[in-house]
């Protein structure tokens, strides 16, 4: 894990080979301290030598100074490089969600994502500032302290056989615990923040639903899971404090006692037994740093495995592999034959669906969503989908710009599967209009511009008005600069709905693909748009899913949809004369305005 998390600290390896060497120092000087004070007791005071104690006690004050300094220096440059590796783990998580398919994000929770690039990269980064520091600062005290105890006297350092193993086993009980006790911490902070994310963002749902008590138990519940493990991981560290200070103090009352007696006998001398003392406790507090660092580390892998796990997850949705002769292998195709690239230079829209089978993998119900799909829409063609509500229909669009992969056959844009274009050339011939659709915090015109950022003024006013946006948007009085919030919230359903239709097609593409995307539109707006398509739009491919077969009836072809399955393909008027299906969805629309009065 160390090995994958290592490469992220960049350009900040100088700060990590600084760090150690400030540490060392820090301790030198430190441990230092203890051998002077023994110099002024054990000479400096018998012979009343007042000029020797004054000046050891200059140079006790110079380390004093000296030790606080590389402290400092120590932290300032362990902090940079635990904030640097920070920003670069962040930045590489966030470029890699960037890259990743539908079907990763169906597999990580939004709210899990959060946690992982905020929560869990600052463990990391927090382990690393006070890591360089203390990892190495206890093993070096201990480590020191022991040989100078020893030096001093032998027999008396043999306390420390008794009191280590003690706090040892006190250690080795806490690191096993801790590991699984911070991994529920941090899966229930996952929970929490999906909780919340998905409050805020449906915030108006719960108000107009009234489900604001629903939705506090339910934030109450996460928040009280996420209290519950943090107090136990907590009290498991706290647990262990009694224990060592009694190890401590027990020891410390054991040298006393022990080296009174050798300094009452002459065996040993005073000044000796006070830095014995003073080595005795460092050597103590070592170890309890360690004790503090194994905790550290144990929460820190916890969130390493998480970071991981997104940063190596396998995009299942990536540009074609390209051969050595120019043409593509195709991906996952049962026919693993090169097909040119050249095919893809002329772009005239034709779609072709070839015994496409498709299922979600990740959240789906192990069903096939769509099944045996075939059809053919030509250059040019406007297409209306109907079919009645999870019949497929948006699962079918997607797989055209490769939100998600066909599970079999093949879909073929201008005869290529869409598995050989490069992704970024294919998305761009498409413009999408996805039924779950987003604005941008930003000004009408931003948000527009994300179909081409080129745009001029003359082009965004003409594509608005074709999607019937012009008029409602100049209403404004900012404009085009209108700004808006976040999600679109200043703008009515409908509106949205048109500046989502006016982004795609300011693209211009090859392909447009309307989902459902006039629900909220009155019925006279939609038929000027509609009208739009078929005068301004001669050379785009078209695909319209509708609810109302209003919407689609002068279309030149419907693709009527059912269980996953296609049940006609053919013109309205041939539709309504022979298709049971489209008859029935015709008939049960008319009853609903005859109902409706
Ligand atoms: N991301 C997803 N993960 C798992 N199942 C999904 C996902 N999206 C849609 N489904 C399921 O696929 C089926 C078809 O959905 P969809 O294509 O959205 O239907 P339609 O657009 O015709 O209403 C539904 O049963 C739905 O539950
Ligand atoms: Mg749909």
């Amino acid at each position: 894990m160390i090995k994958s998390l290592a490469k992220y600290i960049g350009q900040y390896k100088k700060q990590m080979l600084l760090a150690p060497l400030l540490v060392l120092l820090d301790v030198i000087a430190e441990l230092s301290m203890p051998i002077l004070m023994s110099k002024i007791v054990d000479e400096g005071i018998p012979a009343g030598d007042t000029g020797y104690i004054v000046k050891i006690g200059i140079y006790m004050i110079l380390l004093a100074m000296g030790a606080i300094f590389f402290g400092v220096a120590n932290m300032k440059v362990s902090s940079t490089a635990g904030q640097g590796f920070g920003a670069n783990l962040r930045d590489a998580l966030f470029k890699k969600v960037q890259s990743f398919s539908f079907a990763n994000i169906d597999h990580f929770s939004t709210g899990s994502l959060v946690t992982r690039l905020t929560n869990d990269v600052n463990n990391l980064q927090n382990t690393l500032t006070m890591g360089i520091r203390l990892l190495l600062r206890a093993p070096m005290m201990l480590i020191v302290a022991m040989i100078l105890a020893y030096r001093i006297n032998a027999r008396l350092s043999l306390v420390m056989a008794v009191a280590i193993p003690i706090l040892g086993i006190a250690i080795a009980l806490i690191m096993t615990n801790a590991k699984k006790l911070f991994t529920v911490m941090q899966t229930r902070m996952d929970a929490l923040n999906s909780t919340i994310q998905e409050n805020l963002i449906g915030i108006r749902v719960v108000k107009s639903f009234v489900r604001q008590d629903y939705e506090k138990k339910k934030f109450k519940k996460s928040n009280d899971a996420l209290t519950d493990a943090a107090i136990r991981a907590a009290s498991l560290a706290v647990t262990n404090m009694p224990v060592m200070m009694l190890v401590v103090n027990a020891a410390t009352l054991a040298i006393i006692k022990i080296g009174g007696g050798l300094v009452i006998n002459g065996v040993m001398m005073t000044g000796e037994l006070i830095s014995f003392i003073s080595y005795i406790m460092q050597i103590l507090v070592s170890v309890m740093m360690l004790s503090t660092i194994f905790l550290m580390l144990a929460r820190a892998e916890a969130s390493g495995k998480r970071i991981i796990e997104v940063l190596e997850t396998q995009v299942d949705i990536t540009d074609p592999v390209e051969l050595k002769d120019g043409s593509i292998l195709l991906q996952k195709s049962t026919s693993a034959m090169g097909i040119s690239r050249n095919n893809s230079q002329v772009h005239p829209g034709k779609i072709e669906f070839k015994h496409v089978s498709f299922k979600y993998t990740v959240a789906g119900t192990g069903e096939n969503v769509l099944s045996d799909i075939n059809f053919i829409v030509n250059p040019g063609e406007i297409v209306g989908i109907v079919g009645g509500t999870a019949t497929g229909k948006t699962s079918l669009v997607n797989l055209i710009p490769r939100l998600y992969d066909v599970t079999e056959g093949a879909v073929l844009i201008d005869d290529v599967d869409v598995r050989n274009y490069k992704l970024d050339d294919l998305r761009k011939g498409i413009g999408m209009v996805l039924q779950q659709n987003t604005l941008f915090s930003g000004t009408i015109r931003e948000n527009l511009l994300w179909g081409n950022e080129n745009a001029t003024q003359e082009e965004l006013e003409k594509v608005c008005k074709d999607a019937q946006a012009h008029s409602f948007i100049t209403s404004f009085s900012q404009g085009y600069d209108t700004f808006l919030g976040q999600g679109g919230v200043n703008i009515s359903g409908g509106q949205k709905q048109r500046l989502y239709i006016a982004r795609a097609m300011l693209k211009r593409p090859k392909i447009l693909i309307l989902d459902d995307s006039t629900s909220a539109v009155d019925s006279a707006t939609e038929e000027k748009i509609r009208k739009s398509f078929y005068s301004n739009f001669k050379d785009t491919t078209v695909l319209i899913i509708a609810q109302r077969i209003s919407s689609v009836s002068r279309a030149d072809k419907i693709l009527v949809l059912d269980d996953g399955k296609v049940m006609g393909l053919d013109s309205h008027t041939e539709l309504m004369k022979s298709n049971r299906i489209y008859q029935e969805i015709n008939t049960s629309q008319q009853e609903g305005v005859l109902a409706n009065g």
